[in-house]
């Protein structure tokens, strides 16, 4: 599944929502100490790999699961567990 990471904080744009054909891209919370609503998530149960978001964004926050760079690998976890209701 793609995955969106640190740079959406703040700036959740929504250009990825747009363009998204299942939509599974929805917001939440970010992290702890962070206003509710900060970042947007990409819900990895209905992904369908399809790669329109990641060129959508303006800030490049949104990277295949594979190639999240290693300082935002925590996002991984941080988009599922917002859908596991953790
Ligand atoms: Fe939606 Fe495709 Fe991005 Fe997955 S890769 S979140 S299906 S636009
Ligand atoms: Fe965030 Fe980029 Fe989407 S800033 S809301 S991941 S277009």
């Amino acid at each position: 599944a793609y995955v969106i990471t640190q740079p959406c904080i703040g700036t959740k744009d929504a250009s990825c929502v747009d363009v998204c054909p299942v939509d599974c891209i929805h917001p939440g919370p970010g992290e702890a100490g962070y206003d509710e609503h900060e970042q947007l998530y990409i819900n990895p149960d209905e992904c369908i790999d399809c790669g329109a978001c990641e060129p959508a964004c303006p800030v490049t926050a949104i990277f295949e699961e594979s190639a999240v760079p290693a300082e935002w690998k925590q996002w991984i976890k941080i988009n599922a567990d917002f859908f596991q209701g953790a």
